[in-house]
Order: structure tokens, then C-alpha cells, then sequence
């Protein structure tokens, strides 16, 4: 509908009369010396003479603010009820977790709605004056910032708020609601691991295995130069716990000649020349793979930290920030090393400590 199909009577109110009413028509004279003469004369929307429709709109931006109440009353609920491991199909995606599908939906209901229903509230109801901004200096003159303050006043006058408050209820709610997405997802921090992260499948007695045969190590199975890795015996690979135990347990067997061994301590934990080092990096935790057998420098690929081991497994190169934990082992009455307790110290990066 066209200005000019407007039965007069219907019109918005003069200019003069609140020149930033809704449906104005923007002039180009003193007052308001941004209105552009030359633009096709305005056409009011239909919110504007037609009280019905304006109503409908405000229903329909409540409807969209209700909605992602609703919505985010959905993504709590997806992330309290479904379980984690439960998948569903979804065409043409294939499988996907239940639990992600269902926050991802929700999510993108209530971010859309609520975006949805700002547009719309702004399109249909509020203040409709075609105006053009010319672009000026980054720094405003103290009048046009006053300008700017009266103009933010009069906006937030014409949003109506305080007359239309199922729209305002609404929006609020649907504001104050959402940020609760946000809290629930806290519960992904815990649980604390407690002391879990102290403590290893090590304990006095377990035999060393190594990791490719699963055959119980004996000091002969060591030779000087060859790096090892081990597990403690009992711990196999179709275990539900592996990966989790793994991760704290694996070691590396190094035979170093005694003589060469600096540090007093890794002399009595080891078993004629034999050592027993952590294998997993204490920088960010990735597992050490690379010896050098000249140098007993043992390096992680990651980002490069090089310990001794030859010297407490101290560091003398890169990020990590501590020594490997060494494992005191020994040889049991039938010749097979093991170990004779858990480790000192956490095992991996720092931040395990605090557990
Ligand atoms: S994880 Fe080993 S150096 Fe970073």
C-alpha cells in the first residue's frame, strides 16, 4: 500500500508535531537537514494506520521471544536428560550424538528467535523515518554528542517499552533465561579429579611388560642403547580403562652403564644400570618416543623438551617444566623387574598436580 492510497485522515500526525512520530515523512528543510528532497515520497507501513496489524506483529514478536523461552527451556532439559553416548540419525548428516543434536537445535532456536523477533519488532513497530546520515569527523562535536543522547532518549521513548509490555515482558524473559544455557554447561568442568591424577597402576610387586610382545620384562631383555616401553602387568588393551590408565603408567626402560648414571637417586632406583623413567612429557603431556643413545637424551616430539637421562631425567632443553618421574624398580625372586611402588610425584604436565 502506497502513501498515496491512504485515506487522508489516516495519515501519521505533521512533522512539526513530533518529527520523529512513526510513518513521518522526512522533509528536507532547517530542521531536519538530512532528509533527501529528491527521494520518492514515503509509504507507510501497514502497523501504521492499521491498528489490527499492529497488534499482530507485537503477537507475533511475543510469539518469537515465548519461543526461545521455550527453547532454551529445551537445551537444559537436552543436556540434564540425554544420554551422552546415545546417537541418532539424522538425514543427510549420518549418525550424530542425541545429546549434541538436541543443544545444537535448541541453541540455534533460541539465538534465532530472539534475533527473529528483534528484526520484526524493529521492521513493523518501531519509529519508521527515512533519514540520511552524512558521515562527519570520528570526533563528534559536543552538540552532536548531546544530539546523540536526546536522539538515543527519543529511540528508546518510541520503542514503546513501557506501552507495549507483552513485548517487553517477553523479551526480558526471553534475555534473562537464556544465560542459563551458559551455567548449565559449568557441570562439564567436574567432576574434580580429586587425588585420582597422584596415583598410578604402579604399586610394589606389579611386573613390568613390555608393551609390543606383553611378555614380562627381565634385565636381560634391556640392552644398553635400546629404549623400552612398559606397562604394568595386568593392564591389556581391550580394558575399558586402558587409554585412561595408560595415560599415567607408561614407562620407558633405558639401560644406561652405572658408571654413567650422574644423579645418586636414579642410581639406587635402577637395576644394574637399568632405568625407569615416565613416559609421558611433563610439559603438555604427549608421550616421549625418541632416544638418543649417545648423548641418554631422551626428547619429546611435540615441542622438542629433551631431558637427561642420565641426570634424574632433568630438563635441558624446551618447555617442560620439570623432570621425568622416575619408577623404582627392581628384580623379582623368578628374575622378572619390578616395580617397588607407585611413582613419587603426579606423573604428565603440571597442572595434574593439582589434583
Ligand atoms: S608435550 Fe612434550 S614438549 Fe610439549
Amino acid at each position: 500500500m502506497s502513501s498515496q492510497d491512504i485515506p487522508e485522515e489516516n495519515l501519521p500526525a505533521a512533522q512539526d508535531a513530533d518529527e520523529h512520530a512513526p510513518g513521518t515523512v522526512a522533509v528536507a528543510d532547517e530542521t531536519n537537514p538530512f532528509a533527501d528532497p529528491g527521494l520518492p515520497p514515503h509509504e507507510h507501513r501497514i502497523q501504521d494506520i492499521d491498528e489490527r496489524a499492529a497488534s499482530r506483529s507485537e503477537r507475533t514478536v511475543a510469539f518469537l521471544f515465548t519461543l526461545s523461552m521455550l527453547a532454551t527451556a529445551g537445551f537444559i532439559a537436552s543436556y540434564v536428560t540425554i544420554p551422552s553416548d546415545k546417537s541418532i540419525y539424522v538425514f543427510p548428516i549420518g549418525h550424530v550424538s542425541a545429546m549434541n543434536f538436541a543443544l545444537g537445535l535448541t541453541l540455534g532456536v533460541a539465538l534465532f528467535s530472539i534475533g527473529a523477533g528483534a528484526v520484526h519488532w524493529a521492521r513493523t513497530l518501531m519509529s519508521d523515518v527515512e533519514i540520511i546520515d552524512e558521515r562527519h569527523p570520528i570526533a563528534a562535536e559536543p552538540e552532536v554528542r548531546a544530539k546523540v543522547m536526546a536522539d538515543f532518549k527519543q529511540g528508546a521513548k518510541e520503542s514503546a517499552l513501557g506501552r507495549r509490555k507483552l513485548i517487553r515482558n517477553t523479551m526480558f524473559g526471553a534475555l534473562a533465561l537464556f544465560p542459563l544455557s551458559g551455567v548449565v554447561l559449568l557441570r562439564d568442568l567436574g567432576p574434580l579429579p580429586g587425588t585420582k591424577l597422584r596415583h598410578t597402576l604402579w604399586s610394589k610387586g606389579k611386573l613390568l611388560v613390555n608393551m609390543n610382545t606383553n611378555e614380562p620384562l627381565r634385565p636381560s631383555d634391556v640392552a644398553v642403547g635400546s629404549l623400552t616401553f612398559a606397562k604394568p602387568e595386568g593392564l591389556e588393551e581391550h580394558d575399558e580403562d586402558f587409554q585412561k590408565e595408560i595415560a599415567k603408567a607408561a614407562l620407558m626402560i633405558v639401560r644406561l652403564q652405572p658408571e654413567n648414571i650422574k644423579d645418586k637417586q636414579e642410581l639406587e632406583w635402577s637395576h644394574e644400570g637399568i632405568v625407569a623413567y615416565s613416559k609421558i612429557c611433563t610439559h603438555v603431556g604427549c608421550p616421549i618416543s625418541l632416544y638418543e643413545q649417545q648423548t641418554h637424551h631422551v626428547l619429546c616430539p611435540c615441542h622438542q623438551s629433551t631431558f637427561d637421562l642420565s641426570d634424574g631425567a632433568r630438563v635441558i632443553f624446551g618447555p617442560a617444566g620439570h623432570a621425568l618421574p622416575q619408577l623404582r624398580i627392581g628384580v623379582n625372586d623368578e628374575g622378572y623387574l619390578e616395580a617397588l611402588g607407585d611413582f613419587e610425584e603426579p606423573v604428565g604436565p603440571a597442572f595434574w598436580e593439582r589434583g
